[in-house]
């Protein structure tokens, strides 16, 4: 599968692509990520990306020519499943959506700085926007790695054990249940006996039962859902 991320700082990209999982799934060329440097499609000597915003008002304005341009040059050599903006009044990311995005092959992402991109790139080019949650940060560099890296996880041979992405949190609708390893007393603390008893189905039951209450506790809204 392949990623191309279009930024201004695609030095703040180096590093969540660059080690553990996401670096040996593009060692092994299952995953590709591209970053573009937007400022490479400005045309303005300055290179400047950015203008004000028509009907005034504070902050820049990202402007429509450079992402069109790299988005247009990129799609005459491919065709991408999809176009995605990041950013806080997209739809919010979560399991589901990751799911679905992991069954593409080439995925656009456009960050955005500034006050945002002009209304126009959405309009146009943009086929889905993601948020990462009800807050809001300088960029969308940080959310489009969260993004790839909740896709990428889930692509076949990515993860050593197969299983591992499946039992995550949220796979089956719940949290996950506690999970130890040894010492099997710390401090006094110790381990659920139950999981030293070598009795898989008894195990296995108490995680389900584990799963639910901590469900119920924290997020009852999944429950509902
Ligand atoms: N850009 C800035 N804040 C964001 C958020 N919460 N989600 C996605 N993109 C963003």
């Amino acid at each position: 599968m392949r990623f191309d991320i279009i930024t201004v700082l695609p030095q703040l990209l180096e590093s969540p692509f660059g080690h553990s999982i996401l670096q040996r799934a593009q060692k092994k060329e299952l995953v590709e990520v591209h970053v573009h440097n937007l400022r490479d499609y400005s045309t303005n000597k300055h290179k400047s990306v950015d203008d004000y915003p028509y009907g005034g008002g504070s902050g820049m304005v990202m402007q429509i020519e450079p992402f069109a341009s790299c988005i247009e040059k990129l799609q005459n050599e491919r065709q991408y499943d999809e176009v995605i903006y990041m950013t806080p009044d997209g739809v919010t990311l979560n399991q589901e959506i990751a799911n679905e995005l992991s069954s593409s092959q080439n995925i656009i992402i456009l960050c955005g700085h500034y006050k945002g991109i002009d209304q126009r790139i959405r309009d146009v080019f943009v086929t889905k926007e993601l948020s990462i949650g009800d807050y809001v940060l300088s960029g969308g560099e940080l959310p489009a790695a969260i993004l790839v890296d909740a896709i990428a996880r889930l692509l076949p041979g990515v993860l050593s054990d197969e299983t591992s992405a499946l039992s995550d949190s949220f796979q089956d609708g719940l949290l996950d249940a506690p999970i130890y390893t040894r010492p099997a007393i710390w401090r006094g603390h110790v381990v659920p006996p139950i999981l030293l008893s070598g009795h898989e189905a008894k195990i296995n039951a108490w995680r389900d039962d584990q799963q639910l209450k901590r469900t119920q506790e924290r997020r009852p809204d999944l429950l509902n859902d």
